[in-house]
C-alpha cells in the first residue's frame, strides 16, 4: 500500500492510476470499514481510502481528542486488504491555518436527528467529504448505512453540486449478538456494551413487526418500550427514537414508502447510533 500524508504526493500517485473506489474513514478500522473496502474492490480496480480524524464534525464538548488513532494497525488492515493507496494527511494539509474556509450546508436534511444534537456537525462532514472528493478524484465512494443521515447528506451534496462520484451505501456490519459495529464501541465497559445491545434488538423487533403492522404510532411505541429497562443501572440517556420517510428523513405516519427507524442514545458517556430499514 501507498501511504500519502500530503495531497501533492496523493495527486502525484493518483494521476497515474485510472478509474478509483473510495472509502473515507476516520481510521481505528474495524470489520466494518473492511467490508466497504471489500464493496469498494468490486466498482474499480483501485482503492483507496482516506484515514482522517476531521475535527470541523465534532462539538466542542464531543471526543476529538479522545477520539482513537491507531495508524499502524489501520495500515496493516489497508495492506493486508490489498488497499493500493491510503491517504493520510496531518490538520495543516486539510486545513492550512491561513486558508479561508468554505463552508455549505443542506439544511432539510442536516436540521433533525443527529443535527439537532450535533449542530455543525454535517457542515463538517460535506466540508472534509468535498475537500476528499477534490483530492481523490475517485468514481465511486463507498459509506455505511450505519452513519444512515449521513449517507443521504453526501448523496444530497453530490446530487446538488454535481460531482461524478457514484455514492455506495454499504450494510452495516454486527457483532454476532447484534451490536453495530462502530470505532466507538471500544469505550464501551462488559456492562455498557450489554446494556446497548437494547438498541439493535428493539430496531430489529420493529423491523419484524412492521411486516405486519404499518402504523408507525404503534411501532414507535413498541420501539420506545425495548429501550427501556429500568432493571439496569448502566446510564441510558435517549437522544431519539424515530422512523422516518427513507429519503426525505422526515416523520410519517404509516409505513407505506421505504422508511427507516433509526436511534441515537448515550450508553455511559458513549453515543451510540444504529437504524434499519422498514417497509420494502
Ligand atoms: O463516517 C466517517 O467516518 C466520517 O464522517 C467521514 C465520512 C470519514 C468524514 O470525516
Amino acid at each position: 500500500v501507498i501511504v500519502c500524508n500530503t495531497i501533492e504526493s496523493f495527486r502525484e500517485a493518483r494521476q497515474h492510476l485510472g478509474p478509483l473506489a473510495f472509502v473515507p474513514t476516520m481510521g481505528a478500522l474495524h470489520a466494518g470499514h473492511m467490508s466497504l473496502v471489500k464493496i469498494a474492490q468490486s466498482h474499480a480496480p483501485t482503492v483507496a481510502v482516506s484515514i482522517f480524524v476531521n475535527p470541523t464534525q465534532f462539538g466542542p464538548k464531543e471526543d476529538f481528542s479522545r477520539y482513537p488513532r491507531p495508524v499502524e494497525a489501520d495500515l496493516a488492515l489497508c495492506e493486508a486488504a490489498g488497499v493500493q493507496l491510503v491517504f493520510h494527511p496531518d490538520l495543516d494539509q486539510m486545513y492550512p491555518a491561513d486558508a479561508a474556509r468554505l463552508q455549505s450546508d443542506l439544511p432539510a436534511l442536516t436540521r433533525t436527528l443527529e443535527g439537532a444534537s450535533r449542530p455543525t456537525h454535517f457542515q463538517g462532514v460535506i466540508e472534509v467529504v468535498t475537500k476528499l472528493f477534490n483530492i481523490v478524484q475517485p468514481q465511486t465512494a463507498c459509506f455505511g448505512e450505519k452513519d444512515f443521515q449521513q449517507l443521504a447528506v453526501i448523496r444530497a451534496m453530490t446530487r446538488a453540486m454535481n460531482m461524478p462520484v457514484e455514492i455506495v451505501a454499504c450494510p452495516t456490519l454486527r457483532d454476532p449478538d447484534g451490536l453495530a459495529m462502530s470505532s466507538r464501541n471500544r469505550y464501551l465497559s462488559p456492562d455498557e456494551r450489554l446494556r446497548a445491545l437494547c438498541i439493535s434488538r428493539a430496531l430489529f423487533e420493529v423491523q419484524k413487526r412492521a411486516a405486519a403492522d404499518r402504523n408507525v404510532a404503534s411501532l414507535d411505541s413498541i420501539l420506545r418500550e425495548r429501550l427501556d429497562d429500568p432493571s439496569s443501572d448502566v446510564p441510558f440517556v435517549l437522544d431519539y427514537a424515530v422512523i422516518v420517510d427513507a429519503s426525505t428523513l422526515a416523520p410519517i405516519d404509516r409505513i407505506d414508502r421505504p422508511a427507516r427507524a433509526l436511534v441515537a442514545a448515550k450508553v455511559g458517556s458513549t453515543r451510540l447510533i444504529d437504524n434499519v430499514a422498514l417497509g420494502d
